[in-house]
């Protein structure tokens, strides 16, 4: 019934597609070190209420939105909404132009890694060997110096890879590459993990993993924290599950798939976070220093206490080296490559180019702005553009979501849709979390951080340059979107009806 629209050859191909898009960086550092800082144990309470609360009711609505409209971002709200068509557009381009050029290059470091791993590069000061030889910090984010050759190197080989998967299409290339990518992943990692608990002192860490500190609980920021991490883990307000849903033929159980998609996701988390501890816990115990003296920040945790860690390990660092750095480029290479599917989905529905002049466009327009992440000051640039998408740019698009669909469409239409094509049924109770939940949730957390955002700089960066790089990068994706929005459509994919109507 849907004409010319690629789709997914099986059900299972679909759920490893959005499995390969949620997991990914953050499953890896992002949520050790969040666990870690936020009452260790104590942290999977909110983390798994936040899940059950808003990662797993979102999802089902991004893949019932998809589905039951047939659209990437912007044809589905198009369709919910001739003045709705920007709300589809903004986060295919604060993702594609924002989120997908940093990320790129910390998958440029991964390769680097995995190549440094083979004679421990990093030497005895895995630190300095990171920040000054590697990445050669400046000291601001205006300072921004030259480009750095090796990470340069990669990320064109980052594009290149992501540009062959795309061009082949939804099922023989993104499909096919991660049919191989999520095993290969779940058998990394389970290497790695089975390894790492087996070292001395794995258990230290372990403990400090899983002993709750309950007093955590307290803090409305640890909430926050846990919130944050769900929309940033499920890929929720990128605008790529409701693509992803959108290449899925009529009949396939789609609450279901949200539900699995979600839980391997946080399983993914889990199970790693054992393999982090277990590492922090031999370097603790190797070095005799306590456990808090070995976890640095969250970029340093892969890049610094890692490195580490491997050359304390012996003959087989190397190879332990090579497994870790290559789980952590498989896992990015498949959520990057699902942001920039989203973009062609969405100027595919509208404009009608045919996918290879996209992707080849896209890629070569993502490499191109990805250099300035590799420059002297690219870290700084990458923890600005970082921290206003995550915190602001993807609860706001969420947000938006929820009220859009929830208040000025019939939300039943979606859940009804659901309930035809799906064994598990949704209650009546669904709207609800949606429609006010979900907005009220949300609401606080912006709220809460604009308060923060306003009384202190982030990261003691200067105004000028949060104001210059951060917000104007919120500010010009919105801007764009309505340009976006306003094109005349070059194909009649919106003149459809959606599946549930
Ligand atoms: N879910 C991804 C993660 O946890 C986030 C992401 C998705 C980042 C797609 C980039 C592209 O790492
Ligand atoms: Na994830």
């Amino acid at each position: 019934e849907t004409t010319g629209r690629s789709t997914w050859k099986s059900r299972t191909g679909f759920i490893l597609a959005a499995i390969g898009s949620a997991v990914g960086l953050g499953n890896i550092w992002r949520f050790s070190y969040l666990a870690y800082e936020n009452g260790g144990g104590a942290f999977l309470i909110p983390y798994i209420f936040a899940l059950l609360t808003a990662g797993i009711p979102l999802l089902i609505l991004e893949f019932g939105i998809g589905h039951e409209r047939i659209g990437s971002a912007p044809l589905a709200f198009r369709k919910i909404g001739r003045r709705w068509e920007w709300l589809g557009w903004w986060p295919l381009l604060f993702t594609m132009f924002g989120i997908v050029l940093y990320y790129s290059v910390v998958i440029a470091w991964c390769v680097d890694f995995i190549f440094y791993s083979f004679n421990l590069s990093w030497g005895d000061d895995p630190d300095k060997f990171f920040f000054e030889s590697f990445l050669n910090l400046s000291s601001s984010p205006a300072e921004i110096g030259i480009i750095q050759t090796p990470i340069l190197i990669s990320l064109f080989i980052v594009w290149l890879v992501s540009w062959g998967i795309i061009v082949r299409g939804v099922s023989r290339g993104v499909e096919l590459a991660n049919r191989v990518f999520m095993p290969l992943l779940l058998l990394l990692t389970l290497v790695l993990v089975f390894w790492s608990v087996n070292l001395e002192g794995a258990m230290v860490g372990i403990s400090a993993y899983l002993k709750p500190d309950f007093t955590k609980l307290g803090d409305p920021n640890v909430w926050i924290s846990a919130y944050g991490q769900i929309f940033f883990t499920l890929s929720l307000g990128f605008g790529i599950m409701i693509a992803y849903a959108s290449y899925m033929p009529y009949n396939s159980n789609m609450t279901g798939s949200a539900v699995i998609t979600a839980l391997a996701n946080c399983g993914f988390s889990l199970l790693s976070g054992f393999g982090v501890f277990a590492i922090l816990g031999f370097m603790s115990v190797t070095q005799s220093k306590p456990l808090e003296e070995v976890v640095t920040q969250s970029i340093g945790l892969a890049f610094v206490a890692y490195p580490k860690a491997i050359s304390l390990i012996g003959d087989a660092g190397p190879l332990f080296g090579v497994l870790f750095f290559l789980s952590l480029t498989v896992a990015g290479v498949s959520s990057a490559i699902s942001i920039v599917e989203a973009f062609v989905s969405g100027a595919k529905d509208k404009f009608g180019i045919n996918r290879k002049k996209l992707a080849t466009l896209l890629c070569v327009l993502g490499f191109a702005g990805s250099i300035i992440f590799t420059t002297n000051g690219g870290l700084f640039w990458l923890d600005i553009v970082d921290h206003f998408i995550n915190n602001y740019g993807l609860v706001m698009a969420g947000l938006l979501e929820c009220i859009v669909v929830g208040w000025f469409f019939r939300l039943d239409i979606i859940r009804k849709h659901l309930n035809k094509v799906s064994k598990m049924q949704l209650g009546v109770w669904w709207n609800w979390v949606i429609k006010l939940c979900l907005p009220l949730f949300l609401t606080v957390i912006l709220l809460n951080q604009l308060i923060r955002e306003l009384s202190v700089a982030y990261g003691g960066y200067s105004w000028a340059s949060l104001i210059g790089i951060g917000w104007s990068w919120i500010g010009i994706t919105f801007l764009v979107s309505f340009i976006f929005a306003v094109q005349p459509w070059k194909t009649d994919n919106h003149l459809a009806k959606g599946r549930g109507e």
